[in-house]
């Protein structure tokens, strides 16, 4: 018996960076409607407060009240967060305050700075009359304020009165970098969006939004010395756009003063990217000369990796230098991002320039002189005093010691940069993607994310800065979708950044709470998990399919749509679906939070034919990340989707494949054969060079029966799609079929990859 477990969002769009197939579905912005929680449970558990406070204590000294107004005292080396906190209880929720030198007969919020508290801790005592901060920095002053915050604006999310009862609070971040990325270029999000952001980082406590504003799709920041940037570079086609308008934005220097300024009043530090070489066709589009061949080339309106990346000319030198120069007088913080990631060096290794520089300064090979191009901008960052942080993919000997590594390819890349005495920064694509589905990546998964790696030593880990979640946006077309996909994960981030995050219940519990403040402002969170999971089963007998609920309080109903007609029902737990045995089936499953308007609409295809559960021998082994769910994933009747991480497709990665099917069947005549295929060449997924079939009585002779060959049209063709090959011929005796599938083995040279392997994607072979 054939089984496999898989979940859904939805089925939708993916985008893959190349190396680790970096993909992501959409999932709905599927609105859970939590029930309002108690004031009882709020209190109960450390006010609804996230991050959960390192220590937090209920001090039975009467109820502090807000409601007749406060005074504030003054303190001058706190202005800036103390204007802050006066602006936000009289904007958010009506509290008039008076800014006073000394306490009168009113409650007060008293905030000092002391040298007897780390600069990142802080504590807050409340009680009947009085609310003392006391903190070991402006910062961290500004995080208790943030408590205090979050407590009156959950209170006031469930119209209770602005009353807490007394306590007492020490709490201080166990990870000093706790940031989002957030790309602007594959999609453009306004001003006001990127506002609306920053304010929720600071709600949450993180500090670091690192500002995604250079890609290949776009350049977003406005140069004086060089306009072209924002006049070409900020603008692609746009293929949904029925009248030719081209899709686009960028930010003015205004407007980026507007956004620096308003994140600096919340302590959030703004890390802005400036990729380089590669993920750079926006700027080559718009300066030819910036690429090695200086041909024109358009702002690419697709998804994956370009090749055409900056040469390392001194016009690409003074360029980015007068770039960074206008930079770094719009950004106040100490670090630059310089990218590194997804360099392809296609154009470097067609160039003459490149070899002759090469040999005069001795690079063996393109990866050195991806160093010496880091390098000297590393060095012109550091004589403007900033460090510059780069993806994994920049660490090897000739890097700078200064450079900070932000680990995406897992953590083996920080692991290595701590070991090598640098500092880093994690977000592995297996924990801190919030473009990946929730399938891949839920708020659990999130919440139990450690930066440090098991085996650090305590030097290494102190290394380790802390942590970002990446939020990139080629399938993220809207405020809408960005909300969906960032919370609740966000917010899960958050407590694992700060370090608390040892209790999934409680977190849970806590961020019910959460969901009305997140309603009234304007956040369209997506939910905290796949709303189902669904496991099939296969045998001869057929396919039954069994439906699990994954949300809390769920409503899960299905139906098929198949040749035989529609068969309804309700879901019930545990129950077993036999699924109609014909060749086309499709299950309708639509789930969710009970009453609630979103629903999930979740579906899967079937083929019930006549050589399901055969057994298939492989000449080679398919991928361990695409496994169709084992090697009887092939005959299990279930068909691949569009999504190819949705489990039913098998990889192989470059290699050839023979398969020998042995018919299960008494009667052995066969008169067709089809099987699918996926294309989606951005992500190197190609067609087959060519598929034969053969069949045999004795499975040591074969005939063979056919060979399909894929022109090379069809291997230029991007987007997703599944293409089948179908095989149709008189009725022959066959104990075994041989499917032999020839892959193109490398990426062709024109494709941006071109090189690399080269996948096919198979699901179900069916044979009739
Ligand atoms: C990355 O996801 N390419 C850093």
């Amino acid at each position: 018996m054939m089984k496999s477990i898989f979940n859904f969002c939805s089925l939708t769009v993916i985008i893959c960076g190349v190396l680790l197939m970096n993909c992501t579905n959409l999932e709905n912005s599927n609105k859970e409607k939590k029930p309002t929680t108690q004031t009882k449970e709020i209190l109960g558990n450390s006010f609804g407060i996230i991050p959960e406070p390192v220590s937090i204590k209920l001090t039975n000294q009467g109820q502090f009240s807000f409601e007749k107004g406060i005074d504030i005292l003054i303190n001058e080396e706190l202005t800036s967060e103390i204007i802050y906190l006066q602006k936000t209880l009289s904007s958010e929720f009506q509290i008039s305050s008076n800014l006073v030198l000394k306490s009168s007969n009113n409650n007060s919020i008293q905030i000092q700075i002391t040298d007897e508290l780390p600069a990142e801790n802080h504590t807050i005592n409340c009680n009947k009359t009085e609310i003392l901060i006391e903190a070991g920095s402006p910062t961290s002053a500004f995080t208790a304020i943030q408590t205090i915050r979050q407590i009156l604006s959950i209170k006031s999310a469930h119209s209770e009165l602005p009353m807490i009862s007394s306590f007492f609070i020490e709490d201080s971040p166990k990870f000093k970098w706790r940031g989002m990325l957030l790309d602007v270029c594959r999609h453009y999000f306004p001003k006001n969006t990127v506002m609306k952001y920053i304010d929720l980082l600071a709600f949450y406590k993180m500090n670091t939004l690192h500002w995604h504003i250079t890609e290949d799709q776009a350049w977003r920041i406005a140069i004086d010395a060089y306009p072209k940037l924002t006049e070409i570079g900020a603008w692609r086609e746009d293929p949904l756009a029925e009248n030719g308008e081209l899709y686009g934005g960028y930010y003015s220097k205004e407007d980026i003063r507007e956004i620096v300024k308003y994140a600096s009043e919340r302590h959030i530090q703004i890390v802005p990217e400036i990729e380089m070489p590669g993920h750079s066709s926006a700027a080559v589009a718009a300066y030819p000369e910036l690429g090695c061949n200086g041909e024109q080339i358009s702002v690419p309106n697709d998804w994956g990796v370009f090749k055409d990346i900056y040469c390392p000319t001194e016009y690409t030198f003074e360029f980015l230098e007068t770039v960074l120069g206008e930079v770094m007088e719009l950004f106040p913080s100490n670090y630059v991002h310089i990218g590194g990631d997804e360099a392809p060096k296609t154009r470097w290794e067609e160039s003459e320039f490149c070899k002759k520089l090469m040999k005069k300064e001795g690079l063996s090979d393109y990866e050195e002189l991806q160093s010496f191009f880091i390098n000297r901008m590393a060095e012109y960052l550091k004589e403007n005093g900033k460090t510059i942080i780069g993806w994994d993919e920049i660490l090897n000997d000739e890097l700078t010691e200064s450079a900070i590594i932000q680990s995406w390819r897992g953590m083996d890349g920080g692991k290595k940069a701590v070991s090598e005495g640098r500092q880093a920064i994690m977000s592995p694509t297996s924990h801190c993607y919030l473009d990946y589905s929730l399938k891949t990546i839920d708020t659990e998964k999130i919440y139990g994310f450690n930066p440090i790696p098991p085996d650090c030593s305590t030097q290494e880990a102190a290394r380790i800065l802390g942590a970002e979640c990446n939020m990139w946006t080629e399938h993220v077309p809207d405020e809408k979708t960005l909300d969906s996909k960032v919370f609740p994960r966000l917010i899960a981030a958050s407590e694992s950044f700060w370090g608390t995050n040892d209790d999934y219940e409680g977190f849970l519990e806590r961020l019910d709470a959460h969901y009305n403040y997140l309603d009234i402002r304007g956040v369209m969170f997506g939910s905290e998990t796949v709303a189902v999971s669904v496991e099939t089963n296969t045998n001869r007998e057929g396919i039954t399919v069994q439906i699990t609920e994954n949300l809390r309080n769920p409503e899960t109903t299905y139906s098929f749509d198949s040749k035989g007609g529609f068969q309804d029902g309700d879901h019930f737990e545990g129950e077993i679906i036999n699924v109609p045995q014909n060749s086309e089936s499709k299950l309708l499953i639509s789930s969710g939070v009970k009453s609630s308007a979103n629903q999930e609409e979740i579906s899967i295809s079937f083929n019930h034919h006549s050589w399901l559960a055969a057994h298939v021998e492989y000449s080679v082994p398919f991928s361990d990340y695409y496994t169709a769910g084992g090697t009887d994933g092939l005959t299990d009747g279930v068909l691949g989707s569009l999504d190819f991480r949705d489990g039913h497709w098998q990889g192989f990665f470059g290699d050839d494949v023979e398969l020998i099917i042995e018919n299960p069947n008494e009667n052995k005549k066969i008169s067709s054969v089809s099987m699918n295929f996926y294309r989606y060449i951005n992500s190197w997924i190609f067609p087959p060079e060519s598929v034969s079939i053969a069949i045999s009585q004795d499975g040591a002779t074969y005939t063979e029966l056919d060979t399909q060959l894929y022109a090379e049209n069809e291997m230029h063709v991007r987007g997703k799609e599944i293409i089948t090959s179908y095989f149709n011929f008189e009725p022959a005796d066959a104990k075994y079929l041989k499917v032999i599938i020839k892959n193109i083995g490398k990426v062709p040279h024109w494709h941006e990859a071109s090189s690399e392997p080269a996948w096919v994607f198979l699901d179900e072979v069916v044979v009739k």
